[in-house]
């Protein structure tokens, strides 16, 4: 049944821990089953502790059939199944570079990270920025669906990042590009960096 899919979020689970991504509690994962259903990290979960039992199967409209009381982001990965028919995984994590970006004055809502690396392009295309909001809040769907009508990644404000992908391995390898580019802008600093062309940004495009 969806056996695998369980076994599949609990080992990236682990991996996003063990690349220390996701400390403590901090973090959701979610993947779509193939009868449309969802299967999401419980709240309060520790990514590199988590169980197959233990994980929520929840239904697009909200309604969850098993496993532990599911993540307080749950509103905002439906929302973004909902909005995004190719959307297979969505991955949300505090990683440390790009929490640190997103508690930056001033930053380009339109592209938090100007791209000067190809990578960043090819795996995460562009970066949005969306404004801060409480954890759980249900305003977060809205402001992530609106953002991310395209693309595959989403900066939130004093919070942390959001990766989607087509299954829980893309998702999650744009969310570790991501973290790794935030942490190339720090390690940087204020050298004078050479961002990609327009020219060369729209060739990767
Ligand atoms: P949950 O433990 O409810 O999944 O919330 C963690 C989190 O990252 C909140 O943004």
């Amino acid at each position: 049944m969806d056996s695998e899919a369980r076994d599949i979020m609990v080992e990236y689970g682990q991996f996003l821990f063990q690349r220390g991504y996701a400390v403590g509690t901090a973090g959701n994962i979610s993947l779509k089953l193939a009868d449309g259903d969802i299967l999401a990290t419980p709240t309060n979960a520790c990514l590199g502790r988590l169980t197959a039992p233990a994980l929520a199967r929840v239904r697009l409209d909200g309604e969850q059939v098993s496993g532990e009381k599911m993540s307080k982001e749950i509103a905002f990965h439906l929302a973004l199944y909902r909005a995004r028919p190719d959307c297979g995984a969505v991955v949300h994590l505090h990683s440390t570079y790009l929490t640190a970006l997103s508690c930056l004055e001033n930053l380009n809502p339109e592209e938090a990270i100007k791209p000067f690396t190809p990578y960043f392009v090819m795996k995460t295309g562009r970066l949005p920025l969306i404004p801060y909001f409480r954890p759980g809040s249900p305003l977060i769907a809205e402001a992530l669906t609106e953002r991310l009508a395209s693309g595959s990644a989403c900066l939130m404000a004093n919070h942390g990042a959001v990766a989607l992908g087509k299954t829980l391995p893309e998702a999650v390898d744009a969310f570790e590009e991501l973290e790794e580019t935030a942490k190339l802008l720090f390690i940087l600093g204020n050298n004078p960096v050479r961002y990609l062309t327009a020219g060369e940004v729209a060739e990767l495009r």
